[in-house]
Order: structure tokens, then C-alpha cells, then sequence
């Protein structure tokens, strides 16, 4: 425990923890943070991690995350861990859970599906099918998409 930390402890705020390596800007994307919200925010990637082998940790200063919020990362980094930190104490703990319905996050594959024309914007929503591989449905076209087609859409 003598190794030094990469970036400081947080006083209060939201640490990402446990992310897939390399995955940490796509989180930051998915969260919808550009850096221009004023926030202090830290990006540690491919740290060693015991669970791993190798993670990022995103840490966002002075904002505690709602769960909600953050369950959408699920669909990128299914292992992260969400931790409220208040005074420097790590005062809750969560493993990211998917929601049963991805409205307006992923974009539907299929170029002739409703959501994609642009004429007449529609919110895309999908019917989660498995987490473990990753798929779910477009509730428009019936289009099946996967972690990959996701991965894809953020790199
Ligand atoms: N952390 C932080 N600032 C704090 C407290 C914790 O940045 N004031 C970070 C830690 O560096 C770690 C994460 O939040 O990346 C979780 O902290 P903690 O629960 O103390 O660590 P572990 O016990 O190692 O967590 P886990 O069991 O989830 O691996
Ligand atoms: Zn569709």
C-alpha cells in the first residue's frame, strides 16, 4: 500500500472506479461531460487493478452522480463502481446495473429505422434483452445491437 496515488483523493464529489481500460473518455461521453460544465474533473487510465489486471477511474469533484446517471456507463464498462464520496469518505458503493429501457443514448444501426431520419427526429429507445453479452432491441425497427455496435458509436 506504500505506492502512491496517481491523482489525490476527492473531498467530495463522485469516483468512477473500476472502468475497462481505455474506456474512461467514452464514460465522460456517455455522462455527458465536455468540461466546459466548470466541474474538476480527474481521468486516471490503464492504472494496475487487482479485479482488472489494468482500469481507469474517472473522479468528478463536487457533483455527486445520480445513480441513474450513471447506470447508462453500464453499456461500455460493465464492472465500474460508483462511489459517493462526502469529506473524503466513501459513503456509497454501487456496481453499475443496466436499465430495462436505453432511451436516447445508443443510435439504432439500422440507417432505415425511424430514429434515423431526419426529418422527423424521434428519441431512440431500446428494450434491454441480455446485459452479459450486451443486447438489446430497437422498440421501432426491432433491430438488435450489441456492446460492439455501442463501442463503435463512442470511439
Ligand atoms: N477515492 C477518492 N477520494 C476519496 C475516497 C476514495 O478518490 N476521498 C477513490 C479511491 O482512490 C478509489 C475509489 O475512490 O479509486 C474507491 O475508494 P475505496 O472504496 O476507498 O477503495 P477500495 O476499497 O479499493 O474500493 P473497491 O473495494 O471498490 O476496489
Ligand atoms: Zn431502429
Amino acid at each position: 500500500m506504500s505506492k502512491e496515488l496517481v491523482v489525490r483523493k476527492i473531498e467530495n464529489g463522485t469516483v468512477i472506479d473500476h472502468i475497462p481500460a481505455g474506456q474512461a473518455l467514452n464514460v465522460l461521453k456517455i455522462l455527458g461531460i465536455k468540461g466546459s460544465e466548470g466541474y474538476k474533473v480527474a481521468i486516471v487510465m490503464n492504472v494496475d487493478s487487482k479485479k482488472l489486471g489494468m482500469k481507469d477511474i474517472v473522479k468528478v469533484e463536487g457533483k455527486e452522480l445520480s445513480v441513474d446517471e450513471v447506470n447508462k456507463i453500464a453499456l461500455i464498462a460493465p464492472t465500474a463502481t460508483i462511489n459517493i464520496v462526502r469529506e473524503y469518505q466513501v459513503i456509497k458503493k454501487e456496481k453499475v446495473e443496466l436499465p430495462n429501457e436505453i432511451i436516447n443514448i445508443v443510435k439504432c444501426t439500422n440507417p432505415n429505422c425511424v430514429t434515423n431520419q431526419p426529418r422527423e427526429p424521434i428519441t431512440p429507445r431500446f428494450k434491454l434483452i441480455t446485459d452479459n453479452p450486451l443486447l438489446m432491441q430497437c422498440e421501432y425497427c426491432g433491430r438488435y445491437v450489441t456492446r460492439e455496435d455501442v463501442l463503435a458509436q463512442f470511439a
